[in-house]
């Protein structure tokens, strides 16, 4: 139970925990907590440059997004087998099943393995695994995005892609991540259209970092369904036009925008700008062990900061379900679970 926080009330912080709500921000490699890392370094024999848990939290003091991916990358490091992978994915559906997280759609990155010579196979066995043992035990569901690393060639996104094919199936969608400025979305062109041709859908990181130029090319190149944070879309009055009129969701990650430094302080975010224009805003957390919280801490820093009301919390739950690769029925149902809060609220607002 997370405690009560100054300027929540109970009743909104409950909603907060109890409303089912969706995730479609997720890195797995980004949900790795130090006590995990260092038991699996342990069990491999691995040893890391940081001696103890606590001098790697220290080291996770980010001031843009390159700070936070080096260590991310170095972390992933001590995934070797199966079992890795499948304790790595567990630990996080137990912490949706704390937040109430009843829909998750994870990124994932092959190449981070794949070019330390681990095989595509065991990476995805092993979190495939805890996917489906986590549906059967809490009726969590879920979907896998695959991520291509954008500062790696489109060639070598290419082959990750024809890798990635006996297991196309079990994946819905590609994505692309990793250092955002001087690799936009234009550079994978072919192999998102190759990859929209195979069946998949697609979604891309922009405007986290990168100028809303990026967005613009992730929709008209790589026909994307969803941007993952464009906060910077805001800079841009025709782009905005375009994603309320298309109904084109953005996954924002607050703790993540702070920890990387795209804004000073939460009270600073653009989350209810957005939303009070229309956007279709969704709140995920990323990279939940890196920057600070997972769903719910998102959720409860985010209302805080920006004095949001119980409506805005039941909208931004009802987003992530109608933002999500869902069916429309599911959605619906969903939805309506999600309008019950209101009556729930003895106050319409804080
Ligand atoms: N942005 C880009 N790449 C990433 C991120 C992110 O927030 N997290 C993990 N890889
Ligand atoms: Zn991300």
């Amino acid at each position: 139970m997370l405690e009560k926080k100054k300027g929540l009330t109970m009743n909104l912080q409950n909603i907060i925990e109890k409303i089912p709500k969706a995730e479609l921000h997720l890195h797995i490699e980004g949900t790795f907590e130090p006590e995990l890392m260092f038991e699996i370094a342990r069990r491999n024999n691995i040893v890391t440059r940081f001696k103890s848990v606590e001098e790697l939290r220290k080291a996770y003091d980010f001031h843009n997004l390159q700070s936070f991916l080096d260590i991310y990358y170095e972390g992933a490091n001590v995934l070797i087998y199966e079992k890795d992978f499948y304790d790595l994915t567990f630990a996080y559906l137990l912490k949706c099943r704390e937040d109430n997280v009843v829909h998750t759609e994870i990124f994932f990155d092959p190449q981070t393995h794949t070019h330390r010579g681990i095989s595509f196979k065991v990476m995805f066995n092993g979190i495939f695994a805890a996917l489906k043992d986590a549906e059967k035990e809490w009726g969590i569901t879920s979907q896998m995005i695959m991520c291509f690393l954008r500062h790696l060639s489109e060639e070598d996104a290419m082959k990750t892609l024809k890798e990635a094919l006996p297991y196309k199936n079990n994946i819905l969608a590609v994505g692309l991540d990793s250092s955002e400025v001087g690799h936009p979305p234009s550079k994978f062109e072919r192999v998102f259209k190759e990859a929209i041709k195979e069946g998949f859908l697609t979604v891309a990181h922009a405007g986290e970092e990168g100028p809303p130029e990026y967005v613009w090319e992730a929709l008209d190149l790589l026909k994307v369904k969803r941007i993952d944070h464009g906060v910077r879309c805001i800079e841009d009055e025709k782009l905005m036009r375009r994603i309320i009129s298309e109904k084109i969701p953005l996954t924002v990650c607050p703790l993540s925008n702070i920890k990387l430094c795209v804004f000073k302080k939460m009270e600073d975010h653009n989350l209810q700008k957005l939303l009070q224009q229309g956007v279709i805003v969704t709140i995920n957390s990323d990279d939940p062990a890196y920057f600070g919280g997972y769903a719910n801490q998102n959720y409860i820093k985010t209302v805080e900061a920006l004095n949001l009301n119980v409506g805005d919390v039941v909208q931004i739950a009802k987003n992530s379900f109608q933002a999500s690769f869902m069916s429309d029925e599911l959605k619906k149902s969903w939805m309506k679970k999600c309008d019950h809060f209101l009556g729930t609220s003895k106050e319409n607002s804080k």
